[in-house]
């Protein structure tokens, strides 16, 4: 058992002490925009080991490297192209993950022996500033136990991983809530592997075209390949059993009580997640406000919190969005808590 610290990441000597723990092969959990990292020297094998085990990750899916330059970022692929640069002039910092092929200065355990890296630029100064003391880019995967769901405060990653790493870095409530987005840079036409707060449409924007992968909302089919390993892994899902209720706004509300009372009288402990607009309809029964139905960014900051705190019921009903923009983003992380379970 290793004495997990807690500390500020507002303090220039905590994230100096943190930098330090990473350098000496160390785990320190540090927040970013997205989603709490669990970070270790990224060109350190051993260390990156450590990550794994700390986890309960599967070692066939691979680690994202945050870096705080492009320049330095760069001479992690083995050669760049030119949609690298379109791309990190707009988005980074920010929360967009890039892959391509992976210079041999990578560690294998860090891609899990694919031939291509992970790389992101995260947008939040504690992060930078720690990528920076360390002067090395940080092997980071999201700071939770492997399936569980992704941390958005330090309290999250504490309850998940108290005594498993050196330290947390607390940094308050991360903005965004869900993972970057990843894009795969392989082909000739980028594919997105996994949706987030850079949405299709501003990929579109600065570079034409992208794919989406059709892994995002379905499940996947073990006789191919996973274009990304972390999509057959089972992912998100809190200590109950996620429901995604579907339907349009106008019938989505009913829908959701009416199974709720059907799973009460079975003798099942159940609550909604549901929109600010049906709270009043919710009011007689147990529910949170993930938030506004006109705003899918709010239901994407509060998704992994929310489920957090749903672990004392038998049964948790979530209200589904419309895949635009975000909403993407969000249905791809919902419809995998829910193993893929609509009503
Ligand atoms: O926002 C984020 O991306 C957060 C914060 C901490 O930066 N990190 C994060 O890491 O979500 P993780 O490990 O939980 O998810 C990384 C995803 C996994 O689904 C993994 O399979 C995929 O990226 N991935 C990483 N390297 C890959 C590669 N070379 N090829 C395909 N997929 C890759
Ligand atoms: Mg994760």
């Amino acid at each position: 058992m290793k004495n997990t610290k807690l500390l500020s990441a507002s303090s220039d000597h905590d994230i100096s002490l943190c930098a330090k723990v990473i350098q000496d092969g160390g785990l320190v959990a540090f927040p970013t925009e997205t989603v709490y990292g669990l970070g270790a020297d990224g060109l350190n094998a051993d260390a990156v080991s450590g990550i794994f085990r700390a986890k309960g990750r599967p070692q066939d899916n691979p680690l994202i490297l945050h870096v705080s330059d492009v320049d330095r970022a760069s001479l992690l692929y083995s050669d760049v192209p030119d949609v690298f640069f379109k791309l990190t002039d707009v988005f980074w910092p920010g929360p967009l993950t890039l892959i391509y092929k992976k210079s041999p200065v990578v560690p294998d355990v860090v891609s899990a022996g694919l031939d291509t890296v992970a790389l992101r630029m995260p947008d939040n100064p504690c992060a930078l500033r720690l990528i920076r003391e360390c002067s090395k880019p940080l092997a980071a995967p999201s700071a939770n136990i492997s399936g569980r769901p992704s941390p958005t405060n330090a309290r999250h990653v504490m309850n998940d991983l108290d005594g498993r790493i050196d330290a947390v870095l607390d940094g308050g409530e991360c903005r965004l809530g869900v993972e970057s987005t990843v894009l795969s840079l392989m082909s000739d036409v980028p594919v997105i592997l996994r949706p987030g707060a850079v949405t299709p449409n501003m990929l579109c924007a600065v570079i034409g075209e992208v794919d989406i992968a059709p892994g995002i909302l379905n499940p996947h089919d073990d006789t191919t390949p996973a274009l990304s390993p972390g999509m057959k892994h089972k992912h998100y899902a809190p200590d109950a059993d996620v429901y995604v209720v579907s339907g349009d706004e106008s019938e989505i509300g009913i829908k959701a009580i009416s199974a709720y009372d059907e799973y009460q009288k079975s003798g099942l402990g159940c609550i909604i997640l549901g929109s600010i607009e049906n709270e009043a309809l919710y009011a007689e029964r147990k529910n949170h406000v993930l938030g506004s139905r006109k705003n899918p960014e709010s239901f994407c900051a509060e998704l992994f919190s929310k489920l957090r705190l749903c672990e004392e019921y038998d049964v948790v009903l979530c209200e589904a969005l419309p895949m635009d923009d975000m909403g993407l983003a969000y249905m791809n992380r919902l419809l995998r808590a829910a193993e893929f379970k609509v009503i």
